[in-house]
């Protein structure tokens, strides 16, 4: 690891304490008295532009090691105020306002306080910004975000699992629809209770990590929900994006499929093959209706229960994400659940399931509208993550 020595005062330090928990993805140790360690090249470059701006500081002295630093962090390095992205009423994504003076959530004793390194976002946020689940929302105004992975920088006095300086990532919202928080993971901190996170994957980097919770929670449920297992057959309408392509990938790498088809639109039926699809079907083409063969499950993931019904075999199972349901298909809504990724932990570590992230992304914090805007447009493959949370 590159090694940045800066001299500074004990004071300036201080105040850079929270900026490096936001730049490096490695640990970092901060010596308060004279010098100042960082741990590679996006925070070395990042803290040379801040020190000059704020702290007047010369141009740094660069002296590469590899020597890699212990994690430290401390409740006394947390403001009180961050950055994030709000809204206060319900709309379009110009309600979207970034803020500076966002006060950084309080802690409940059983949960830690995160500083975001990354975020993704999913079509739940904007449903939930357009006022879709106003009767069950949390009262505005809102940070929106689900997905989050970052590091732990304060814990709450009855957390056991984790600490400062853990690497997590997570849903922090238990129950989707149901009351989720006000503070979101679009902001530089976020809460949430220990048991909806797990130690990020150590192969992942955050931007990975970020795209994965409540896609792959709602893959895996889903899964669960129909009986899903060892030898049967699938078919996942809309395979190329967020939760379809990881409904792919679970369901053969995890779960034991004995075939797996899916549906993209011309351009992604590869992505769906290389995703572990054994059939695509390009459903711009073909009608699934007049497929040859059924299916023991069928995972809908665009809002087509009514053709799903017609292609599940006899006492099979159709699971809908979104829109109408029709016998026997059924519906549910994904529950936050830090088990659940660290049960997947080892796949991703092994690298049998893959995060996929859109190539539009990673967007930055900055241009959270034009991240919204585009996941809006319905065409997004895979996740729309947000990362250089700052
Ligand atoms: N109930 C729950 O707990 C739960 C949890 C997560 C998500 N959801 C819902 O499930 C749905 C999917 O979520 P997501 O995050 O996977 O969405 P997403 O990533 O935004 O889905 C985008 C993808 O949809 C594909 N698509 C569009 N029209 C299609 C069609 N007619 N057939 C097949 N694919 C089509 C697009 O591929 P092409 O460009 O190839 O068309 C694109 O790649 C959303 O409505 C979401 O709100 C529900």
């Amino acid at each position: 690891m590159l090694t940045t020595t800066a001299t500074l005062s004990s004071s300036s330090a201080s105040q850079l304490a929270p900026l490096f928990h936001s730049l490096s993805p490695n640990p970092i140790s901060l010596r308060f008295s004279s010098t100042l360690q960082v741990t590679n090249n996006r925070a070395r470059r990042t803290l040379t532009s801040f020190t000059r701006q704020k702290c007047q500081l010369p141009a740094l002295r660069v002296s590469a090691s590899y020597e890699a630093a212990p994690a430290t962090a401390e409740a006394s390095t947390v403001p009180s105020e961050m950055k994030a992205w709000v809204y206060d009423k319900y709309g379009g994504v110009d309600v979207l306002k970034f803020d500076t003076k966002v006060a950084v959530p309080k802690l409940l004793d059983d949960q830690v306080l995160i500083k975001v390194m990354a975020a993704a976002l999913n079509p739940v946020d904007f449903k939930r910004r357009q006022g879709k689940f106003q009767n069950t929302d949390s009262p505005l105004p809102t940070v929106p975000g689900y997905d989050v992975a970052g590091v732990v920088v304060k814990v709450g006095s009855q957390v056991k699992d984790f600490k400062v300086g853990d690497e997590v990532y997570g849903d922090i919202h238990e129950k989707a629809l149901d009351g989720p928080k006000q503070s979101g993971s679009l902001a530089e901190y976020t809460a949430v209770e220990e048991r909806l996170i797990a130690l990020k994957p150590k192969n992942l980097d955050f931007t990975q990590a970020a795209s994965l919770p409540l896609a792959i929670e709602t893959a895996y449920e889903g899964l669960e929900r129909t009986g899903f297992s060892a030898g049967k057959s699938l078919l996942v309408l809309n395979g190329a994006g967020g939760v379809g392509s990881l409904v792919i990938q679970l369901a053969k790498h995890v779960f034991g499929a004995s075939r797996v088809a899916a549906t993209s639109s011309t351009g992604k039926l590869e992505l769906l093959k290389s995703l572990g699809a054994d059939l695509a079907i390009d459903y711009t083409k073909e009608n699934i209706e007049e497929l040859p063969e059924k299916f023991d499950v069928v995972y809908d993931a665009i809002g087509q229960c009514d053709k799903a019904v017609k292609v599940v075999k006899e006492g099979g199972g159709v699971v809908a994400l979104t829109g109408a349901v029709t016998p026997p298909g059924f519906r549910f809504v994904v529950t936050s659940n830090g088990a659940v990724l660290k049960k997947l932990n080892p796949y991703l570590e092994s690298g049998k399931v893959k995060p996929v992230i859109d190539p539009k992304g990673p967007f930055p914090f900055s241009k959270l509208v034009e991240a919204f805007t585009y996941l809006e447009t319905n065409r997004a493959t895979g996740k729309v993550v947000i990362d250089s949370i700052q």
